[in-house]
């Protein structure tokens, strides 16, 4: 178990964590989300003390980590970064088992150690072992960091932002292996994220940070379901807009089918299904009065309106039925 208590960090002209109060439970896969400077790393970092609280405790199991001997308290606790961070001159091997050599494991054990969890993690050993970081893509990489982190098997494993850097479909994969490596090692993760829907798929519990100040914690569903406050809802609001596509609102019926003349029809813009209602409105912002079109589909802005109303009636229904 982790408790942050009464913990607060400034400097010179900013506070960058207010009196904070949190408890994380051993084995939770717990997300900490929030913008930009909302001071999700500097509160990761306590963890393992790379930030020392300018007041207030971290306990670790109901030990003040300020007591903690340094090496060995970081021996138990994993690091990951946004990027890599592997060393340049060191083979993918030699960086996986770093961690190992400090701990003193004798290079046979390491060596099979490093090698089944590059296999774990998609990396093929024979192929894999002997490459310089340089010869990595940024997602095999970021699975080399995530061996390192893990092969010591350590108590947590802290990930800052570790996926940021990667295109959807490596995060994609990223993601579901973190998932899958958490419940197949019981290790408790601290992920870092400031991408809301990544939270909610990741988290077993998150919680919801804004200028140093928590906002809420919980599980996604609990959050989901009640919000705290107008940033935490307009948080989860981003992500709905998001994830609406322009065939959703087509599928709902809405707009004009265009029938043979489309020529008939005077849009300025033309979008496609997979294009979101947030592109829509854009389009609409644009060139107010127009229409847009989306496949054999004429939208207008009244349809964009309406569809969003639905969604509203929608939600209100399901939230008078609980
Ligand atoms: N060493 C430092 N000296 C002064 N201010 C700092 C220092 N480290 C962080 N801050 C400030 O503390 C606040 C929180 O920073 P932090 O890095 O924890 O944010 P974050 O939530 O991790 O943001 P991001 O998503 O951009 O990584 C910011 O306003 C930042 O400028
Ligand atoms: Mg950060």
């Amino acid at each position: 178990m982790i408790q942050f208590d009464h913990v607060t960090q400034s400097y010179d002209d900013t506070v960058a964590l207010r009196d904070l109060n949190l408890t994380i439970e051993s084995h939770e896969l717990f997300v900490l989300v929030g913008p930009s400077g909302s001071g999700k790393t500097t509160l990761l970092k306590m963890v393992n003390r790379l930030n020392e609280p300018t007041s207030g405790r971290v306990l670790i199991d109901g030990e003040d980590v300020a007591g903690r001997e340094l090496n060995e308290l970081r021996q138990h606790i994993g690091y990951v970064l946004q990027t890599g961070a592997l060393f340049p001159n060191m083979s993918v091997e030699q960086n996986a088992g770093i961690e190992l050599d400090v701990l003193g494991w004798k290079p046979e054990k390491k060596r099979k150690r490093v090698r089944d969890l590059l296999s774990r993690v998609g990396l093929n050993p024979d192929k894999f072992a002997e490459r310089m970081p340089s010869e990595l893509s940024g997602g095999e990489a970021q699975r080399v960091g995530i061996v390192r982190a893990m092969a010591a098997e350590p108590l947590m494993v802290l990930m800052d932002e570790p996926f940021s850097a990667l295109d959807p479909v490596s995060r994609k994969q990223l993601q579901d292996l973190v998932l899958q490596l958490h419940e197949e090692l019981g290790v408790t993760v601290i992920f870092v994220t400031h991408d809301m829907s990544e939270a909610m798929l990741m988290a077993d519990r998150l919680a919801v940070m804004r200028k140093g100040v928590l906002q809420q914690c919980g599980t996604p569903a609990e959050i989901m379901a009640k919000p705290a406050n107008d940033f935490v809802r307009g948080f989860f609001l981003d992500r709905a807009a998001d994830s609406r596509y322009l065939s959703n609102i087509v599928d709902a019926g809405f707009g004009e089918r265009i029938s043979g003349d489309t020529e008939s029809v005077a849009s300025s813009a033309q979008l496609s299904a997979s294009d979101t209602v947030v592109d829509l409105a854009a389009a609409f912002h644009a060139h107010p009065g127009s229409s847009v079109r989306v496949g054999h589909h004429a939208l207008k802005q009244e349809d964009l309106i309406a569809y969003l109303a639905s969604i509203a009636v929608e939600r209100n229904g399901e939230e008078a039925a609980k």
